[in-house]
């Protein structure tokens, strides 16, 4: 069935008419990307690899670079494949922009927290402005892999747990890079990765296998994928795992199947890093000419740093163990991507040294990013209202991350300069100049390298006793805690995340000489902060906020915003806990009964998640009233609550409406988020907010992946969280 084929013009014919001219090598080259080896300033490479990937250049067998940076070297590639190559087809310059390119927007699963479509839809489009201002065309993301791991690195470039807001981020990012017109230089193409299961690598250790039911698959990893493609994502990318015995990189059921077939997909896929070469590794190919069959057959498009098409493809072809059709497909379909873009048109298109200088780092792309920023800061805990703080009070900020300007723009910043990010302590003393600050120990030790991670420091204390009398001298005492900058993202899973090195001691020791502590907690993923809950009176969740951390942050610390944001993932309350999320199935013992142990629980710890889904407070009080739930003979529910700011200043709350499907044949989960609202309402206003599900809205997937919806009983409710839910009883009629 296809559903959707989405085109940006027809340029079909003209495809026609330039493949006639191709040789298989030429084709073959379309499918060939190649990272950036040549600093084009300097003499053209003579010798090696790098000589060997010019000549290929040259001779038109690329027909893609990423991580080539700036108008210059990307005009001056793009020169070779255009006029040296016999047809001069242009290349694609693609490049990981995963949440901004010069100025960076807050981390993915930090925006995902906003909960505001059109502010996170704002942030990929002006990450696109500055990308496709450098020259760029391409982007490698939205990265849409739902994961329930926090060990895995790569929580922080998703949207976290659930695939229903999963879904709709996805859509945003994505029409967000693409606009309206893909051939407009401000805007580039999007790649929905990594298809698919990523996020459940076995362990929550990066790259690892992933095991998951066809359940799980349907309803769970791939609803994003179907999302970003009936958004018109232009590209897809596979991944490095193992995906039920098979690595996705030759997936034909996923890749041919699904995507290309059912979903009507007609942009291209490209492997990940190597992914095709990977095969070998895995297991599943002898060799790099049988990874490269496999990979074509499964539907693999571009082959990204693999040498295995360059390398095999032809000669597969030529001896008949690859259809050339398939090549055939891949080809047009890379070509379709580049005339959408404008590129076969106009080459040079995206490489304007002017719009380079106007665009990067512009002031209203700092603002967008600091409003991000606030957006995106959950408000874990606040007794006592400690926050907000005033200006001139006494307050001590404390810790080596609060002066970081590096960290804050999280891992995935290879398109912006280290150093870039207003601290905290920047942003906090703009709002208050004499505001006091004490580094303390340094958290972490070691050589800052994207290679080489960070070591905690276990053992050095110097900073200490400053700190600690800076904080018996204090009123209130705002720390800076959690994660370096590379201590989450791509291959950088954990074991254990509370807070790392020596830093929970550090607490502590604060705590006992004054226990009136604001917790900042800067990471790239949900922590372990059970500790921190018991005992500490205030704590948010500020991820990294990107380029504009320290002045998000003093203004929802000095109570210029005030917080709205709820998490898009729970936080544990430990390690053992993991894999936790709030979506579960219902066990078949789920309540304790008359004190036996014989129900489903750890002994050792609750259940449920410290901090869960869809939690965060604000600095005003919400109280929910008058749910009312209906349901018509269509099917139609319709559902409403009455939200009132009961608090004493104007706020944000998030309404989330749920279903539980009571008596399926599938087991369904206890609560799915199926709907949203984002309110602003004065101090003692109320809304009535309205919400609408068809049918259609009550089905899931059966192990078929097809779409069913059973009649019966199902529980919808209304609330502030996913633990906090008002429940109505409806009925879907026959
Ligand atoms: C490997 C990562 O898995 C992928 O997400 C990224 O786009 C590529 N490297 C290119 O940098």
């Amino acid at each position: 069935m296809v559903q959707l084929v989405y085109s940006q013009g027809n340029y079909e014919a003209r495809i026609d008419q330039l493949m006639a001219k191709m040789t298989l090598e030429e084709k073959v080259g379309q499918m060939v990307q190649y990272s950036g080896f040549w600093e084009v300033t300097g003499p053209a490479p003579a010798d090696g690899s790098a000589a060997k990937k010019y000549e290929h250049l040259r001779s038109g067998r690329v027909g893609s670079m990423l991580n080539v940076r700036g108008v210059k070297n990307i005009l001056e590639i793009q020169k070779i494949a255009v006029e040296e190559s016999r047809l001069g087809i242009p290349l694609i310059f693609g490049f990981d922009v995963i949440h901004g390119h010069r100025t960076l927007a807050p981390i993915p699963l930090a925006e995902a927290a906003s909960w505001d479509l059109e502010a996170i839809k704002k942030s990929a489009s002006n990450a696109a402005q500055e990308a496709a201002s450098v020259g760029l065309n391409w982007t490698f993301a939205p990265n849409v892999d739902i994961s329930r791991d926090p060990r895995w690195g790569r929580v922080m470039e998703g949207a976290g747990e659930d695939p229903y807001l999963g879904s709709l981020i996805a859509e945003a990012r994505v029409k967000g890079f693409q606009g309206e017109n893909l051939a407009d230089p401000s805007t580039i193409a999007s790649c929905a990765k990594h298809f698919a299961g990523y996020g459940f690598a076995e362990g929550g250790r990066d790259y690892n296998t992933v095991d998951i039911s066809s359940y799980v698959l349907h309803n769970t990893v791939l609803p994003p994928f179907k999302a970003a493609v009936q958004a018109g994502v232009r590209t897809f990318m596979n991944g490095f795992h193992v995906l039920n015995g098979v690595p996705v990189t030759a997936d034909t059921y996923l890749q041919r199947q699904l995507l290309k077939e059912e979903w009507g997909f007609n942009g291209f896929i490209i492997s990940d890093w190597s992914s095709i070469m990977e095969l070998t590794l895995h297991g599943y190919a002898e060799n790099l000419e049988h990874a490269c069959e496999l990979a074509v057959n499964a539907g693999s498009d571009m082959d990204m740093e693999g040498y295995a098409y360059i390398d095999h493809l032809q000669k597969l072809v030529e001896n008949g163990t690859v259809d050339l059709r398939l090549v055939n497909d891949a080809v047009r379909r890379i070509l379709r991507v580049k005339f959408e873009l404008g590129l076969m048109d106009d080459p040079y298109l995206y490489c304007n040294e002017e719009r380079e200088e106007l665009y990067s780092m512009n002031a209203d792309h700092l603002e967008d990013a600091r409003d991000m920023g606030r957006k995106s800061i959950v408000l874990l805990k606040n007794e006592g209202d400690l926050l907000p703080l005033k200006a001139g009070e006494n307050t001590v900020l404390i810790g080596a991350l609060a002066d970081d300007k590096t960290s804050p723009l999280g891992s995935w910043r290879i398109g912006s300069d280290d150093g870039s990010a207003v601290s905290v302590l920047e942003g906090m003393r703009e709002v208050d100049p004499n505001l006091k600050f004490e580094r303390g120990p340094d958290f972490f030790t070691g050589e800052v390298s994207f290679i080489r991670a960070l070591n905690d420091n276990e053992d050095d204390w110097s900073g200490m006793d400053e700190a600690l009398e800076a904080a018996k001298q204090a009123d209130k005492v705002v720390l800076v805690m959690g994660e370096h900058g590379f201590q989450s993202g791509e291959a950088r899973s954990r074991t254990k995340i509370g807070l790392p090195g020596i830093q929970q001691e550090i607490l502590e020791r604060v705590h006992a000489v004054n226990p009136n502590i604001i917790l900042l907690v800067m990471s790239g993923r949900p922590l372990v902060l059970e500790w921190a809950d018991q005992n500490i009176p205030t704590i948010a969740a500020c991820w990294q906020l990107g380029t504009e951390t320290g002045h998000a942050i003093a203004d929802v610390v000095y109570g210029k915003y005030n917080p709205s944001a709820k998490l898009p993932m729970s936080f544990p309350r430990n390690e053992g806990q993991i894999p936790i999320h709030y979506g579960r199935n219902s066990t078949g013992r789920p309540i304790q009964k008359d004190g036996m142990v014989f129900w489903s629980h750890y002994t050792d710890q609750k259940n449920d998640a410290l901090y869960p889904f869809g939690y965060g407070l604000s600095y005003t009080e919400w109280t929910y009233s008058d749910v009312d739930v209906q349901i018509d003979n269509d099917g139609h529910v319709s559902a409403s609550v009455t939200v009132t700011n009961t608090g004493n200043r104007e706020g944000t709350e998030i309404v989330q409406l749920y279903i539980h499907d009571r008596i399926a044949s599938l087991v369904r989960p206890e609560k799915a988020l199926k709907g949203f609202d984002r309110i602003t309402l004065e101090s003692g206003a109320s809304q009535k907010v309205q919400f609408n599900l068809s049918r259609n809205d009550l089905g899931f997937y059966n192990n078929d992946g097809k779409w069913i919806i059973e009649p019966g009983k199902f529980d919808v409710g209304i609330g502030s969280s996913s633990r906090s839910i008002e429940w109505k009883e409806v009925e879907l009629k026959k």
